[in-house]
């Protein structure tokens, strides 16, 4: 294990194609600032990098739709984004663009390097052309009909009606969405990274990391792993991007693949941050001396890029070098989604509460709460109006809020604004919880990213606090005890101390208005120092006989009224009603006829009758079955898109016609074998097939 003298936090960087919503937040970006904050609340040396990702074909798309040239959409979503950001208390040190100079010079930097060496590999294959536009076309600028669901809109990589991961040439009547063509195929090469080539090295780097990262983690990276790496393409046809930096004509109209450079963008991110402090080498610190933590938050859908891809990039640089190696991530805490009132969050179909809109509406700690509370750990977990409201009127305003006015307003009122006595935070323990094990506990749960913990035992030192509170009852004592209520006030004071501390990772700019209270300056940051650890003052008592408080006391969380949440429930109705609506609607099927097929065609597809003998719903995908047939003496296993309207139990004993020899496919981590043949009524309705007759199972169809 190394000594780390250092730690360098990156996260993910978004798109700068849309507003970050309270998914990304509760992922990626709260978290890493929970942690940041941790880190340099105990005084340790951190910085925290991230920045937006310009490019990809998505940007592009955005462009064209609006008229507006690429470079306007990244200036636009990048200003919110780091706004949105700003404005929720997420501390980067640097934020940075993929679209600067340092960053594409960086990419060119590290594609030369890695061609240098002869670590590529060249391919010519056939893509998508579309003439009228003179451009080969990436998958998603190309359309068509799905061929699991029959959705006339699906994307070239994937159906968003039914969720599967498709590839362009396997779409029915696909069609450029730049002039409407239908596109042809044409030779084009490009640049391959060989993954396989790292396959062993990046087996013993995701082994030596077995018990630290998280399973999840662990267990996507070893999924690809046991697949067996393959060539990645990391070159596209396309025009914005960094271009491939070679003078040839095979380079010509050629760019980096949109995530060969993203990762990179942490490197050239904190360039450019030790750029600006003025010391130009800095970052070199932070990337190469091994005594640096590395640690990076991302969203579970990007894992790979960040356990195998970026780590095989820099396995790739480092490859026969002495110096200028770069450090692979220590731990790359990737989150499950936060869903939103029970449904994913989908921009494409504005299924989202937007972070900037959000603070408009309501302060940033309560929200930082209530998703610390939710932090999808280890599995997805939920944000709701409902929740939000609770928590922040009974966990902040009541509890932790009431408890700190309380005790400040009582000192003002009664001890002249000054602390009466002296006290000690053993005294705690009476409170009925250790207190040396609670602060384990809670340096245990931030150290290990455990953030839903760290936030619940901070609010559960609330709730004792304010019960000590509570049961003392100073008002009442003072009148025959003065020196028993100053001692109470003198605890409860001093555990007002501890809360702004414990809580600041989470609620920081709570944090720094108990401070200001407290008498201590405007803000906690001013008392950090490198080397000086704050949260070591929660070992003693902070606040000492005498200590003067500020005079005035403020209300820290203003309650939600139903009233406040109700345009925003109604937004919901109004979201989940159009859904539903588009859902249902979408299946109008074409009355065109397919092209003609020949005879020999036609003989090529193996139809057979087959039983259903078992039938389950497949999770996270609500329209499918999933059927297990018996065909003569085999048994196939068939995802079949029906589940919206044949309850499994009903499908079990049915005689099915099944296409018997189409090529495998897998959809959410399940083996479809063959598909089963049905009809569609004039409502959507699909209607299974049903030969009639009990002796048939098996039987080719003529
Ligand atoms: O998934 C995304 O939103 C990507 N833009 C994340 C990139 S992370 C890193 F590689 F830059
Ligand atoms: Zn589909």
């Amino acid at each position: 294990m190394h000594q780390f003298q250092r730690t360098l936090v990156t996260s993910a960087l978004p798109y700068a194609n849309g507003p970050v919503h309270l998914g990304h937040l509760a992922g990626v970006y709260l978290p890493a600032d929970i942690y940041v904050r941790y880190k340099r609340l105990k005084g340790e040396d951190v910085i925290h990098i991230g920045g937006s990702d310009e490019h990809g074909v998505p940007i592009t798309i955005t462009a064209e739709k609006e008229g507006i040239s690429p470079q306007d959409v990244v200036d636009r979503y990048h200003r919110m984004n780091h706004d949105a950001f700003s404005k929720c208390g997420i501390s980067f040190d640097y934020y940075g663009r993929t679209t600067s100079e340092r960053h594409h010079q960086t990419a060119q930097e590290f594609f030369l390097e890695i061609e240098k060496k002869g670590i590529f590999t060249k391919k010519t294959e056939k893509l998508f052309f579309d003439r009228k536009a003179d451009r080969f076309l990436s998958d998603r600028y190309i359309t068509g009909t799905c061929p699991i669901c029959n959705n006339p809109e699906a994307n070239g990589d994937q159906c968003e009606q039914c969720g599967t991961h498709l590839s362009p040439l396997e779409l029915i009547n696909p069609k450029s969405k730049l002039s409407d063509a239908t596109p042809e195929l044409r030779e084009t090469m490009h640049w391959y990274f060989p993954l396989g080539r790292f396959q062993k090295q990046l087996e013993e780097y995701v082994d030596s990391h077995e018990g630290d990262w998280r399973q999840n983690v662990v267990n996507y990276s070893r999924t690809w792993l046991k697949q067996g790496l393959n060539d990645r393409a990391i070159t596209r046809d396309l025009s914005w991007g960094i271009k491939v930096p070679l003078d040839t004509a095979e380079a010509a109209g050629k760019v980096l693949y949109v995530w060969f450079d993203a990762v990179l963008g942490y490197i050239s991110f904190t360039r450019e941050w030790a750029e600006k402090l003025g010391k130009s080498d800095l970052w070199k610190e932070y990337w190469q001396d091994p005594h640096t933590r590395l640690i990076h938050f991302i969203g579970k859908d990007n894992v790979v890029f960040h356990t195998l891809m970026f780590p095989a990039i820099l396995m790739a640089w480092n490859q026969g070098r002495q110096s200028e190696r770069y450090n692979l991530a220590d731990n790359v805490p990737a989150s499950e989604f936060m869903n939103f009132e029970g449904r994913k969050f989908s921009k494409s179909r504005n299924y989202a509460v937007y972070l900037g809109e959000f603070l408009e509406k309501f302060p940033a700690d309560t929200l930082r709460y209530t998703i610390a509370m939710n932090y999808p750990e280890n599995k997805d977990t939920d944000f709701s109006w409902q929740d939000f409201q609770n928590r922040t009127n009974g966990e902040l305003a009541d509890t932790l809020g009431n408890f700190i006015k309380r005790s400040v307003d009582f000192t003002n009122a009664r001890f002249d604004g000054e602390v009466p006595c002296e006290s000690s935070l053993e005294e705690w323990n009476s409170l009925g919880i250790n207190w040396t094990d609670t602060l384990r506990q809670l340096d245990l749960a931030f150290e290990q990213f455990h953030f839903r913990e760290a936030a619940s035992l901070g609010m559960e030192i609330a709730r004792a606090s304010n019960r000590f509170l509570t049961e003392s009852e100073p008002w009442k004592v003072i009148k025959i005890d003065r020196e028993a209520a100053a001692r109470a006030i003198a605890l409860s004071l001093n555990l007002c101390h501890a809360l702004a501390v414990a809580l600041y990772p989470v609620i920081p700019e709570t944090s720094n208005r108990i401070y200001a209270m407290l008498g201590f300056g405007d803000s906690i940051e001013d008392r950090f120092t490198r080397g000086s650890s704050l949260t070591a003052s929660l070992l003693r008592p902070a606040l000492s006989k005498g200590h003067k408080l500020r005079p005035e006391s403020e209300i820290l969380f203003t309650k939600i009224d139903d009233a406040d949440i109700a345009p925003e429930l109604r937004k919901i109705e109004a979201l989940l009603a159009e859904a539903e609506k588009r859902e249902a609607g979408v299946e109008q099927n074409r009355q065109e006829f397919k092209p003609v097929i020949s005879f020999d065609d036609f003989l090529k597809v193996d139809l057979r009758v087959a039983k259903v003998i078992a039938a389950e719903p497949v999770k996270k995908a609500g329209k499918l079955l999933k059927l297990q047939l018996q065909v003569g003496s085999v048994t196939r296993q068939v995802l079949a898109g029906i589940a919206r309207y044949y309850p499994p139990e009903e499908m079990i004993g049915k005689n099915v016609v099944l296409v018997a020899n189409l090529a495998e496919r897998t959809i959410r981590d399940e083996v479809s074998e063959g598909m089963i043949l049905a009809v569609e009524g004039a409502d959507g309705k699909l209607f299974v097939i049903e030969p009639a007759g009990s002796e048939i199972n098996g039987r080719q169809i003529q």
